[in-house]
């Protein structure tokens, strides 16, 4: 049982270090298929907390998501769906997390790094 944990933390810590992070759990070998594309996910439960724009939405508390590129995104977007599971960054983001399950519950799960993509390219400012 204790050897498990730590090869799963080893693989897990692996995929965060290579930057090959699906978005998935690292559950052997489950493969996810996702019934929404990025942007679905984004219009149909993100927009209302992180604004059409990505720019924010300061009644809901939701931050803005367009001030950062892809690689950077992923890890935030990983961060969020994975909870305590990426040590790496130490960032904290409870809310969203508890946000995140609900709307897995329902049925707006994405693929993290296709996500990061859709938010770069749709919303990426940048910096003047
Ligand atoms: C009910 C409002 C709400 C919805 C819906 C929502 N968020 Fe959030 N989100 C928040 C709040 C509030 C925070 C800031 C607090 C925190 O990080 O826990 C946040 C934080 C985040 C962060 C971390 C921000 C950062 O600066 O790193 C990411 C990434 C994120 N949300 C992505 C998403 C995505 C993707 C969706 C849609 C699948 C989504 N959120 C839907 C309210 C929401």
């Amino acid at each position: 049982m204790k050897k498990t944990n730590v090869m799963l933390m080893t693989v897990a810590t692996a995929f965060v270090l290579t930057g090959c992070l699906d978005g998935g759990t690292p559950d052997a070998g489950e493969k996810i298929t996702y019934s929404k594309t990025s942007a679905e996910v984004y219009e149909q439960s993100c927009k209302k907390c992180h604004g059409a724009s990505g720019e924010g939405v300061k009644e809901k508390k939701g931050p803005a998501l367009n001030d950062r590129q892809a690689e950077e995104m992923e890890l935030d977007l990983y961060d969020v769906k994975n909870g305590g599971l990426n040590q790496s960054s130490g960032t904290e983001h409870d809310v969203m997390e508890h946000n995140m399950k609900k709307l897995i519950e329902k049925g707006y799960d994405y693929d993290v790094k296709d996500m990061a993509k859709f938010l770069e390219k749709s919303f990426y400012k940048k910096p003047e």
